[in-house]
């Protein structure tokens, strides 16, 4: 073989590596144009079009015209005539018609999906009642859906975020406020909110909705720049959440082991990605995938006014950080991914190597922990250029960041509870300098083999991560397995070049940077207070068991152990997501409600009828949910409002003093996704503990999440007895 290419080598063929790795290379661009196609037609499949254009010759050969006259017309316009029998113009025509024929079948059935999709009335029925209109539709949605979907096949098909009536917002805001406010504060703002609605908020609204005609999503460009993006704190706590592994075990206690597969398993998941063999995440109607595109290869730059995010197109290494020092990681060799054994020795090899870090490299990753000015700075001073600029161009162009901990953690020991703490607090902050917080997501491997993730926030949101995640570690444990030492399986190829060490010449001044930012960074780390609480004695079957939606439930416990702790309700602020839509994000549900005041006031004051009572707020609370699944939320319609009136140069007090609330209590929640990735009745004890973030407000409560546990038993005892 080698001899027979060696012609073609010689024509200087840009590509340089071995014959296999090119095949493989061939395959892969073929692939990728092959997936274009298949989404781009989607819901048809591309030999559907071979099936029309037969059907259409068909049709003629009965000497019939099914063009109605249209194939005639193509006929004479055909530019190639002179040198084509008629026969063979007649059947060029009938092919160009058919297809044409086929686009548009497309394109109907693509509008017709988006219009089904529009529907959300199924959201809104009780389990067991579908109404009959649900059902047509649901047939309809089948009809229309094809078949076998690569991962951003419906992309073209979702339908757009509406923009509610600046009416709507406002009388669902009053309602969400009234429990909050005591009755001359709610006749205030309601006077202002009902001055909004009739003045100012009209000419907002008309904009909003000139932006909402062109751009695909009407909240999400603007979310991304100016929550997050446009954000000078430090990322570290404030903005960046953790994932972890499995609760009670550990696959095997060899560090290295456990970074082979857990990287090996995120790349399989990235090509995967690449290829779009993900399945697009359907919860009856498909929700949109734009947020995948993002995960690998991308890194938050930062810049003295705004950040800004890059991906690339192209990345094949990781950047690996121990004791110290950075690493440039290899993560293919000849054209082939590296097996896990292999980077277990890459990683061994980087483990093994004695030499120390250069003044300032230790704790460089502290300026991304730290302020956002600072470090715009900084990189523009001292890593413009040279060495620095290879090795920072390194880390930032790589698929993802790992960092080698050398601290054992996890739930063990004497004291697994605190224990559980320190494991997740480290996920969230480390010691503020051993992740590298701008990076889409570091993967995290402790000396004991425990590992888990840090991820950055302004490119997607949290079930995005989770997604990989649950892949990673479910493909870790039970796909790639280790051998009975612990050690990872596959062969090693014995030429493998060792890791580089990234170099660096970071001048003193510099260093004095890289200590400002970490003192900023650990005077915020020190101020966390982070507890994490695995319920073992009742989960989320139980309390579906009792009719009770489990998320309405543990915010309804929010509420009471907040009530309990502080003697007052607050503002309270729980995550959805609005994927329903193209480009969706996320929208805020405000869950501390008249009814869940209502209900916790009579149980404190013990009363009897608050069993109803507490119905009828799980009811509202699911209700507030799917409104803001629905693109009936009151946040980001007002948070868009607010920014319109920014760039118009106008005030309005009403906007102003919602934009200013604050949220004393933030939740979220993160349902498992591919369940069917777990195993749980052979092996229960492969359960995570999965992710949070760092509080978003500083309130010093008196461990107010042990309380809350309490708070939680009472609540089920009382409702589930
Ligand atoms: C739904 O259709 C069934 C028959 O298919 C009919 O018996 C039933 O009355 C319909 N329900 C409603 C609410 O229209
Ligand atoms: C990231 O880099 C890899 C390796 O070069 C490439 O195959 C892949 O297409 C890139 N991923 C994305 C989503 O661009
Ligand atoms: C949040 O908590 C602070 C005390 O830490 C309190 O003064 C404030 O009123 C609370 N805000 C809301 C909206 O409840």
């Amino acid at each position: 073989m080698q001899s027979i290419f060696a012609g073609f080598r010689n024509v200087s063929f840009v590509y340089s590596g071995d014959l296999s790795s090119f095949f493989l290379w061939c395959l892969f661009i073929l692939s990728l144009v092959q997936n274009n196609v298949i989404t781009g037609v989607y819901p048809a499949s591309p030999s559907s079009w071979l099936f029309v254009v037969i059907a259409i010759l068909a049709t003629m050969y009965t000497r019939s015209d099914p063009s109605m006259g249209l194939i005639a017309k193509i006929q004479e316009h055909l530019p190639v005539s002179d040198s084509l029998s008629i026969q063979c113009r007649t059947v060029v025509s009938a092919v160009l018609f058919s297809t044409l024929l086929w686009f548009s079948l497309i394109f109907t059935m693509r509008l017709c999906l988006k219009q089904l999709l529009s529907y959300h009335g199924w959201m809104f029925e009780q389990h067991g009642k579908v109404s009959n209109t649900t059902k047509i539709w649901a047939a309809m949605v089948r009809i229309f859906s094809g078949r076998q979907p690569l991962l951003y096949s419906y992309q073209g098909s979702l339908p757009n975020l509406p923009v509610p009536t600046v009416k709507d917002t406002v009388k669902r805001y009053l309602e969400s406020a009234r429990p909050l406010m005591s009755d001359s504060e709610y006749e205030r703002m309601t006077t202002l909110a009902k001055e909004f609605e009739s003045s100012l908020g009209n000419r907002l609204q008309w904009y909003l909705k000139l932006k909402a005609m062109w751009a695909s999503n009407y909240v999400s460009d603007w979310w991304e720049e100016y929550v997050y993006l446009r954000g000078r704190g430090p990322l570290m706590v404030n903005s960046n959440y953790y994932g972890m592994d499995f609760l009670y075990v550990t696959p095997t206690p060899i560090q290295a082991a456990r970074a082979g597969n857990t990287l090996h398993a995120c790349l399989l998941y990235r090509r995967k990605l690449n290829r779009e063999e993900i399945k697009p995440v359907i919860l009856n109607v498909p929700l949109c995938a734009a947020q995948c595109e993002r995960i690998f290869n991308t890194t938050r730059i930062p810049g003295e006014e705004t950040d800004s995010l890059i991906h690339w197109q192209d990345s094949e290494y990781v950047a690996v950080f121990h004791r110290g020092r950075y690493f440039r990681l290899w993560l293919y060799h000849a054209g082939r991914m590296l097996s896990p054994r292999e980077i277990e020795q890459q990683i061994q090899r980087i483990m093994d190597d004695p030499s120390p870090p250069v003044p300032g490299e230790a704790k460089l990753a502290a300026l991304t922990a730290g302020d956002r000015i600072p470090w715009a700075q900084a990189r523009k001073e001292f890593f413009s250029s040279g060495v620095n600029k290879r090795s920072l161009d390194c880390i930032e162009k790589a698929a993802f960041f790992v960092a080698l901990d050398d601290d054992e953690q996890g739930m063990r020991g004497d004291d697994p509870a605190g224990n559980l703490d320190r494991y997740a607090k480290s996920l969230l902050h480390g010691k503020c300098y051993d992740r590298w917080f701008d990076k889409s997501f570091t993967v995290v491997v402790y000396k004991n083999g425990k590992n888990g993730l840090n991820a950055e926030h302004s490119w997607a949101d949290a079930p995005i991560m989770a997604h990989v995640w649950e892949y990673v570690m479910t493909t870790d444990s039970f796909q790639l397995g280790y051998t009975e030492e612990g050690h990872c399986k596959g062969d090693v190829a014995s030429s493998l070049p060792p890791p580089t060490r990234l170099t660096w010449d970071i001048p003193a001044e510099c260093q004095e940077r890289i200590e400002r930012s970490l003192a900023v960074a650990q005077a915020l780390a020190d101020d966390v207070d982070f507890h994490v609480l695995p319920i073992q004695e009742f989960g989320k079957g139980a309390i579906k068991k009792c009719k009770i939606s489990p998320d309405a439930f543990i915010q309804i416990g929010l509420q009471l152990a907040y009530y309990r702790n502080r003697g007052t309700f607050s503002l309270t602020y729980e995550a959805s997501m609005t994927r329903l839509f193209r480009e969706g994000r996320t929208e805020t549900v405000r869950s501390c409600t008249s009814e869940s005041c209502a209900f916790i006031r009579a149980l404190e004051g013990g009363e009897e009828v608050c069993r109803r009572l507490f119905r009828t707020a799980a009811e509202k609370h699911q209700h507030l949910y799917k409104m803001a699944m629905t693109g009936g939320g009151i946040d980001r319609h007002l948070f868009c409002l607010y920014l319109v009136s920014k760039y118009l140069g106008e005030e309005s007090p009403f906007l102003k003093e919602v934009l200013s609330e604050t949220w004393n209590l933030s939740t979220s929640q993160t349902p498992l996704q591919q369940v069917e990735l777990f195993d749980f009745v052979n092996h229960p004890e492969y359960t995570t503990c999965g992710g949070g973030f760092g509080p978003v407000r500083n309130i010093h409560a008196n461990s107010q999440i042990h309380f809350f546990l309490l708070c939680a038993f009472h609540l089920f005892s009382f409702v589930c007895s």
